[in-house]
């Protein structure tokens, strides 16, 4: 029964194991005036209970708004993949998708300067598949055993307890594949308008694999019909000093509108033979493929249309992981994608607990058969009397050899590692910032780049600032001349005695 709603039909209040009572604002005592009775556990359950309410918050992308919604094949590519959720034109799946900003708090502010989540959950007949993704097509760092070094730097300074510029620069100015991503963070990109006005990315490298078992290597895209809108720096600042729920708010209000905010699906594809002769890694996170060489495929709409009634529940409470992939979908040997397949489910056995699948909004509506038993919170008939080993000669859980994948062909050594592995084009961080500069943003663009840049760096402090501030002016004097002049003339940066006091 929802608040808004007039007409009420009473329904007895109980205790969580159902007795109705009848005293639930008093409490029990000695005499009108005298202390409280112990035995009054009708408060002990609702202190108790309140006590409890807080889960964990997720480590990264604490601050979330989600939705129900459909997906809709419109396009036939079947002869990439066998997964039955792309299966024939006009077919329909129920979604789930959560958005999120990465690095602040439960309570941060949804106008952060920060790359946005958009996880997406599709509620497939062979099993749920969440694409996790962000609205940017690339990411910091290329190596797992990066990430919770770099994310250390977006959180709080552990002495001041506040965020840190000085972090950050530092950080990026000693990582330089995160540039490509750093400038679209800064750029007005960095501050969509709203969820509904940003396009999402798988992001990784992923595989799909048809019906003759044939393997091709895909990324995702998926493109708003609402437009890309940003707010500027000062439109940010702005919304954060009115509202710090604005994209929240904006969701909640476009889908009590019906206002169904929409995006077109679309594919990249690259064959293997191609991926073996590209010029850099095609795995590597922090780079695109070109579209020119690597067109947009077609593949359907997805459409937000119901918001969840209740958000911890089903917000709160969802759980994407990139290693929930269904058959025809697989992995890459995208470095960063093979540490996510590690850490997500790991991070909701802590965070919701073991069982958290069978939470609604993570449970798969078609069928799960296993020999998991038992667990806190185990919520199902655990298997009711089946069989809880394997193999048996009761039961009628079998493994299906038709889910199996074809092998893949690596040619490596056991121990290698990237940076000493790289081929000629992997080390090269700057060419793509560099054109996402000169070709993608407008004159205005830029210049919100640049004031952004500057402003952020400028937050740099304590006696490593000007070796930070310099190291960092070499990777953007690398991706353009012109972009490392306007940063270090914003910054009060001579550039020619800092080349000489490098020498
Ligand atoms: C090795 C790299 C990464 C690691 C170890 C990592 C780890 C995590 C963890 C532990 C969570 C919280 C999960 C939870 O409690 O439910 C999370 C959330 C998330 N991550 Fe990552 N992450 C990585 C990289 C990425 C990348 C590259 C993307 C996007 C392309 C991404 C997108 C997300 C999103 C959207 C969420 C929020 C999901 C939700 O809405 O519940 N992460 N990440």
């Amino acid at each position: 029964m929802s608040m808004e709603n007039e007409n009420i039909t009473h329904r007895k209040l109980t205790t969580a194991s159902g007795r109705p009572y009848a005293e639930h604002e008093n409490t029990q005592s000695v005499g009108s005036r005298g202390p409280l009775l112990l035995q009054d556990f009708i408060l002990h359950e609702k202190m108790a209970h309140f006590n409890r309410e807080r889960i964990p918050e997720r480590v990264v992308h604490a601050k979330g708004s989600g939705a129900y919604g459909t997906f809709k094949v419109t396009h036939d590519i079947t002869r990439y993949t066998k997964a039955k959720i792309f299966s024939e034109i006009g077919k329909s799946c129920r979604i789930f998708l959560r958005f999120s900003t990465v690095g602040g708090e439960k309570g941060s502010s949804d106008a952060e300067r920060d790359p946005r989540g958009f996880a997406l959950k599709f509620y497939t007949e062979d099993g749920n598949w969440d694409l996790v993704g962000n609205n940017t097509p690339v990411f910091f760092v290329k190596d797992p055993k990066k990430f919770s070094d770099f994310i250390h730097t977006q959180k709080r300074d552990p002495r001041t307890n506040l965020k840190s510029p000085t972090m950050m620069w530092d950080f990026w100015s000693l990582n330089p594949e995160s540039l490509h991503q750093v400038m679209i963070l800064m750029s007005d990109r960095g501050t969509p308008l709203t969820y509904r006005h940003m396009d999402g990315f798988g992001s990784h490298t992923y595989s799909m694999i048809n019906a003759e078992n044939e393997r091709v290597w895909v990324k995702f895209h998926f493109k708003t019909q609402q437009g890309i809108k940003n707010l500027d720096a000062a439109q940010a600042s702005q919304m954060h000093a009115v509202d710090m729920d604005h994209a929240q708010r904006d969701l909640v209000e476009a889908i009590d509108n019906k206002e169904f905010p929409k995006w077109t699906l679309k594919i990249q594809v690259m064959t293997e033979a191609e991926a073996k002769s590209f010029r850099w890694n095609p795995f590597d996170l922090t780079k695109i493929w070109p579209h020119a060489e690597f067109p947009l495929i077609e593949v359907g709409e997805i459409e937000l249309n119901q918001l969840p009634n209740n958000y911890f529940a089903h917000v709160e409470q969802a759980a994407f992981a990139p290693s929930n992939l269904v058959d025809g979908i697989g992995f890459s040997p995208d470095r960063m994608l093979q540490g996510r397949i590690l850490s997500y489910a790991d991070a909701q056995r802590y965070r919701l607990g073991i069982n958290y699948e069978q939470i609604p909004v993570n449970r798969c509506p078609f069928m799960v058969n296993n020999f998991h038993r038992d667990g806190q919170m185990r919520i199902d008939e655990n298997g009711n009397d089946d069989p809880n080993y394997f193999p048996n000669s009761f039961g009628d859980v079998v493994p299906d050899q038709a889910y199996k994948e074809p092998a893949w062909e690596l040619d490596s050594n056991v121990a290698d590692w990237y940076d000493r592995n790289a081929g000629e084009g992997d080390n090269d961080h700057f060419t793509q910032p560099g054109d996402l500069y000169r070709k993608v943003l407008s004159t205005e663009d830029r210049k919100h780049l640049v004031n952004n840049i500057v402003g952020s760096m400028n937050g740099i402090n304590g006696p490593r600032r000007m070796q930070i501030i310099n190291l960092q002016l070499c990777h953007f004097f690398r991706a353009d001349i012109q972009l490392g002049m306007a940063i270090a003339k914003g910054l009060g940066v001579d550039v020619e005695q800092a080349m000489s006091s490098r020498h």
